[in-house]
């Protein structure tokens, strides 16, 4: 008896694309091959956090830096490779970057149809202790006649053609969606292959969890009614306390969020009233996707979805997770 088989027609991610392609009737193949672009970021991204290759940079022998070569910041080095593949795509004419202050625009040239706002490596304050970060990205099309501007990027969440996450934890998984309730999908990275493969087919987060995700260092800038709820969640008045997990990084919080259940938010404080996590590129995308596998997404007062962005680097509160428990926090927060 030979070992375990390999599965030689295992669905990876870029057959995925293709075939959702193949089944829209108008499609052109720019958006597979504007994911196929991404998809090539996250993989020499996952490479770069993983440190492949670190011995050539630090010397096997026990010297450090033989090559005398300055080292890239992963945040700079992430940004870089996603503005080069999105660019050389021939699919994008604006991209909006949490790296850069402005929007950037295509040359002429290279450009297609479809705007991009993305956060290349987030978590920034967990990237040097090896805790796990991702990447974002939010997919509009462009709607407007003329040059690529910047109103072209500020649409709510509801017109967004896709949106996705890589995370780079324990393994690396890409989940995307590309909604009109097609669902949420997950694949996971086999390094062996150099592919992902769909292991996570559509998404479903549970109705309710067990667990709280929130940064409870600035308890005491909350508003009464967010903190009435988690006292609520520590010493319920019946059942059973939730656990507390808070990593830092979104993309992990958020996905932990969609796989176990439960609720994760980054609130306004009194000196941040607009909360930390940006619209575009932070909570949209993620709000796009747990709206799509079946939970809420609020500021605490209209759906994130709704929300008409009036600049490309904007704050907003964020509440997100299982529905009955996004539904029991909106109680409070009246
Ligand atoms: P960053 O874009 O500088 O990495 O900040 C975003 C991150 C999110 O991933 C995370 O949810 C949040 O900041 C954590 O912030 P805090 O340390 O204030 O809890
Ligand atoms: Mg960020």
């Amino acid at each position: 008896q030979q070992g375990p088989a390999f599965d030689v027609n295992a669905m990876t991610l870029t057959r995925w694309v293709l075939a959702q392609q193949r089944m829209a009737p108008t499609a052109t193949g720019d958006l597979t091959q504007l994911l196929n672009s991404i998809q090539t970021a996250v993989k020499a991204i996952q490479s770069a956090v993983r440190k492949a290759g670190i011995a050539k940079l630090h010397g096997i022998s026990g010297d450090t830096n033989v090559q005398g070569e300055e080292v890239k910041k992963l945040d700079v080095l992430s940004n870089d490779l996603f503005i080069n593949m999105l660019k050389s795509s021939f699919t994008t004419c604006l991209l909006v970057s949490e790296e850069n202050q402005t929007v950037l625009q295509v040359e002429t040239e290279r450009r297609g149809k479809y705007v991009v706002c993305f956060d290349p490596l987030d978590g920034s304050s967990n990237i040097e202790c090896l805790v796990s970060v991702g990447s974002i990205f939010a997919i509009y099309k462009k709607k407007s006649e003329g040059d690529p501007v910047e109103s072209d990027a500020l649409k709510p969440g509801r017109e967004l053609v896709a949106a996705g996450y890589a995370l780079y934890g324990s393994a690396t998984m890409m989940v995307l969606s590309l909604g009109k309730g097609k669902g949420v999908n997950g694949f996971m990275y086999d390094p062996s292959i150099g592919e992902f493969i769909l292991t996570d087919p559509n998404m479903k987060i549970p109705e309710k969890g067990k667990i709280y995700s929130i940064n409870e260092g600035y308890a005491a800038e909350w508003d009464k009614g967010l903190q009435d709820y988690i006292e609520d969640k520590k010493r319920p008045k019946t059942g059973k306390a939730y656990g507390a997990r808070y990593v830092g990084s979104m993309v992990a919080d958020v996905h932990r969020t969609i796989k176990y259940g439960g609720i994760f938010m980054y609130p306004a404080t009194k000196s941040a009233p607009n909360g930390k996590l940006r619209l575009l590129y932070e909570c949209n995308p993620m709000s796009f996707i747990v709206t799509e596998a079946g939970g809420l997404a609020t500021n605490g007062k209209v759906p994130i979805l709704d929300i008409v962005p009036s600049s490309i680097h904007q704050r907003v509160p964020c509440y997100l997770g299982s529905k009955k428990d996004v539904e029991e926090l909106l109680n409070y927060l009246k």
